[in-house]
């Protein structure tokens, strides 16, 4: 009896530490992108591996032939800023959040006039070929004059390879719509599912 007592209050001691560390470090724990020594961001090598939120999209149909974006936009959170967000409903200082466009599929079969293809599963859109990467950091140390600490980039949207680098847009350029729309913090989390279910409740 007396054993499993204290291995119960041995248990409980270990997680309170554990999780006041947590608390604590947790803006350290945030894994920050890499510059380079002129301030330029580095493309994150492995994007494809954090967590998937979302993927919206916004086709040429629907936008009178000329979507500014007219792939899918497959948006994922690195890790660390994604726990972060689970655990508090905020953005870390050091929070990286990429989008990969990837376009639509199309085939001999595609629907001219809607941009659609006849699959076994329905008509509708599916993912064909990657074509451009992009990224956004919230820093307060290196963004001290950007809005909400957010900078913007882009490795390019005309297919693969990505630049390796790429410098920060002006404010105007991406913040500011970013700014004015996003519901949470910058972040279009309206627009990802997995993003709305991982916020605390308050
Ligand atoms: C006119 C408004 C607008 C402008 C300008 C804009 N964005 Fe966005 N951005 C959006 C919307 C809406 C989403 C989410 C839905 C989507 O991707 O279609 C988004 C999502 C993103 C995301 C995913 C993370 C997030 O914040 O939701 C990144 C990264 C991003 N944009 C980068 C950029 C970059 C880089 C630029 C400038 C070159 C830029 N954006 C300019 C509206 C904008």
């Amino acid at each position: 009896m007396f054993f499993n007592t204290h291995r119960v209050l041995v248990c409980a001691l270990a997680l309170a530490t554990v999780s006041a560390g947590t608390l604590i470090a947790q803006d350290d724990l945030i894994n920050r992108a890499s510059f380079t020594a002129e301030g330029a961001v580095e493309l994150p090598q492995d994007i494809r591996r954090w967590v998937y939120v979302g993927t919206p999209l916004t086709p040429n149909a629907l936008n009178g032939g000329e979507a500014p974006f007219p792939e899918f936009h497959n948006v994922y959170v690195e890790p660390s800023a994604f726990d972060h967000w689970s655990a508090t409903g905020t953005w870390a200082d050091g929070s990286q959040i990429a989008k990969e466009l990837v376009m639509i599929q199309t085939d001999e079969g595609t629907d001219p006039e809607t941009g659609a293809n006849a699959q076994v599963s329905g008509v509708g859109y599916f993912q064909g070929d990657f074509v451009g990467m992009e990224l956004t950091v919230k820093d307060s140390t290196r963004y001290t004059d950007e809005p909400g600490n957010w900078a913007y980039f882009s490795f390019g949207h005309s297919g693969q390879p990505y630049a390796a680098t790429a410098k920060a847009f002006e404010t105007d350029s991406c913040n500011s719509c970013h700014e004015a729309n996003a519901a949470d913090d910058f972040v279009f989390t309206q627009f990802y599912p997995v993003l709305r279910a991982a916020k605390p409740t308050q």
